[in-house]
């Protein structure tokens, strides 16, 4: 592995979001290990990862200053949990999604990190403090989830325990702005964390306005990709409002009213089963075929690349 004057990260599970925070820390100059506890896995992770860097780098989108075989050089795989650890400044788990295996190999961390290492989670939606509480570390625990595909969509958010020092939160901050990610900080646990709460509020409305038959499914959609995302992809709601008004305080003034009395009459969460639930599964497979899923989530990363590329001024 070459030599490099920043940190080396320690990744646990090399799957799809394993190998993504590879990709992240290694544009930034850092080095990288990943372990999984199967063995050819890892093997495979490290191959594909040179492919990914090299193909990112023969399409001109591969972030940072370094080459995509420099960025290939900061990366190895590890054979024991121990190894991959042994001078960790960061540790970025990313296993299954259960919270007893999280509990399991959190506690196996513990025991090996050093005092001042930081300890990721990449959970997407279990509470640190269901598998964070009895270590020894967990001053220094907290979750870092991104949005998939993480390369593409900077966002990840930082979930600190009770437990979490502060000064491991801003150093996470720090060093995550520093890898080109966009860490925001969830100050206290809710379920959902924040990306899950927010889309989960939009999937209520969204489901309810079906069930009531207000709209079609295929109609739904194209509120968010050809309006109201055309927007967000840019800025959140609060800028929205405060443009589409003189300023905030007069949007208030205007709209607070009337989107009270909208908020009102929203209709009770319901569990999405049952016939509107089919309504949408069979108006998405329309849309989409099974066998055209793969096809068409290539094509929906295509579109984040250009977006992300527009995004930083590059088209
Ligand atoms: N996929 C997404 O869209 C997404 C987005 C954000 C966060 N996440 C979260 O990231 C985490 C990983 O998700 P993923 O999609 O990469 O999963 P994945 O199934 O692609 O990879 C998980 C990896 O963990 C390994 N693993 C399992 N048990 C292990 C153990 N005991 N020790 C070491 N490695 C072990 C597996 O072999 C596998 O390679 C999950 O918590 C998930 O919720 C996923």
């Amino acid at each position: 592995m070459a030599t490099s004057g920043k940190g080396k990260v320690a990744i646990i599970g090399s799957g799809l979001i394993g190998q993504s925070w590879a990709m992240i820390f290694v544009s930034a100059g850092y080095k990288v290990q990943l372990y999984d506890n199967q063995p050819e896995k890892v093997i495979g992770a490290v191959k594909s990862l040179d492919e990914q860097l090299n193909n990112l780098e023969s399409k001109g989108i591969l972030r940072g200053q370094l080459s995509a075989q420099q960025q290939s050089n900061l990366i190895s795989g590890a054979t024991s949990l121990s190894d991959c650890l042994q001078n960790a400044f960061w540790v970025q788990e990313c296993v299954f999604e259960d919270v007893d295996l999280k509990r399991d190999i959190f506690t196996q961390l513990d025991n090996l990190v050093s005092d001042e290492a930081i300890l990721a989670s990449s959970t997407s939606f279990i509470p640190p403090s269901k598998f964070m509480e009895n270590l020894k570390h967990r001053g220094n625990a907290l979750v870092n989830h991104p949005v998939n595909p993480p390369y593409f969509a900077p966002l990840t958010e930082l979930v600190p325990s009770p437990w979490t020092k502060p000064e491991i939160v801003s150093r996470a901050k720090k060093i995550l702005f520093d890898v080109g990610s966009r860490p925001i900080v969830v100050k206290k646990e809710v379920p959902g964390f924040i990306i899950n709460r927010i889309q989960d509020a939009i999937f209520a409305e969204a489901y309810n306005l079906i069930d009531d038959d207000v709209i079609d499914v295929d109609d739904l959609d194209a509120v968010m990709s050809e309006g109201l995302g055309m927007r967000y992809a840019f800025m959140g709601p609060w800028e929205t409002a405060h443009l589409n008004a003189n300023g905030m305080v007069e949007y208030f003034e205007k709209y607070a009213q009337g989107i009270h009395d909208v908020q009102s009459s929203f209709k009770p969460i319901q569990k999405m089963e049952g016939p509107t639930a089919k309504k949408i599964i069979d108006a998405m497979l329309t849309k989409v075929p099974m066998n055209q899923l793969a096809a068409r989530r290539k094509w929906r990363d295509e579109m984040m690349i250009k977006l992300s590329q527009i995004k930083k001024g590059k088209q």
